[in-house]
């Protein structure tokens, strides 16, 4: 049973992410990649921060295989532990926010429930879904980490796409036609999105 702290008050800091942000010169935004497993969201984030950091922007990555490794390693696949694993990447997210970073997120994230809460833990503008769309057959059919053949042969229980629901967003800031285009061209629609709205020099 979960033990919840009672008596805890908000502490006000009298820097805040507003003079974080201005230090570095930066406005902080969470770029939330979705997607199945296999549809590119590592890699088309690790381009566009690549991009970012070249033009001396300060950002920070979380994915999904990393975080899963340490601050989430105690957590799995099934419905409950999903929820607990973009719980805590959002909280980390609206953390790093606060630091007045740029961040880019790669979780499958496949709930519209936990992501409309990713959301809400954010101000408005500062949460940009974007959703990477490869169809399950592409997906499937690139299977980097063999995890398709896997699942298909029975041996991965609750495999996204599979047997464990991934659903699509319903209004996305971007949709990426991830079976179509390559990495680079993929990054540009990002980098556009993020220099129309006046995040990026
Ligand atoms: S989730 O649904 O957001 O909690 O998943 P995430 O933390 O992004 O982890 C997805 C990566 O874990 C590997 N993996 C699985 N994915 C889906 N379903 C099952 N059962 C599973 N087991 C292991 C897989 O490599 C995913 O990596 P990506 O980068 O998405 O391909």
């Amino acid at each position: 049973p979960l033990r919840r702290a009672s008596n805890i008050h908000y502490q006000p800091m009298r820097v805040d992410k507003a003079a974080r942000a201005a230090a570095i010169g930066q406005t902080p935004c969470v770029l939330w990649f979705t997607g199945l497993s296999g549809a590119g969201k590592s890699t088309v984030a690790d381009v566009v921060e690549q991009n970012l950091h070249r033009r001396g922007l300060r950002t920070m990555s979380l994915d999904g295989d990393n975080i899963r490794r340490g601050l989430n390693k105690d957590l799995g696949f099934t419905d409950e532990d999903r929820v607990e694993n973009i719980r805590r990447v959002a909280e980390v997210a609206k953390l790093m926010v606060e630091a007045g970073m740029i961040v880019l997120v790669s979780f499958i994230s496949p709930f519209r429930s936990e992501r409309r809460l990713a959301r809400e833990l954010l101000e408005p503008g500062e949460f940009l879904e974007i959703f990477v769309d490869a169809p399950l057959g592409v997906c499937e059919a690139r299977d980097p980490k063999g995890l398709y053949r896997k699942a298909r042969a029975g041996q991965l229980p609750h495999f996204t796409g599979i047997d464990s629901p991934y659903e699509p967003p319903e209004a996305p800031e971007l949709r990426l036609q991830a079976g179509e285009e390559t990495p680079d061209r993929l990054a540009a629609h990002v980098l556009a999105l993020l220099e129309a709205r006046g995040m990026v020099p």
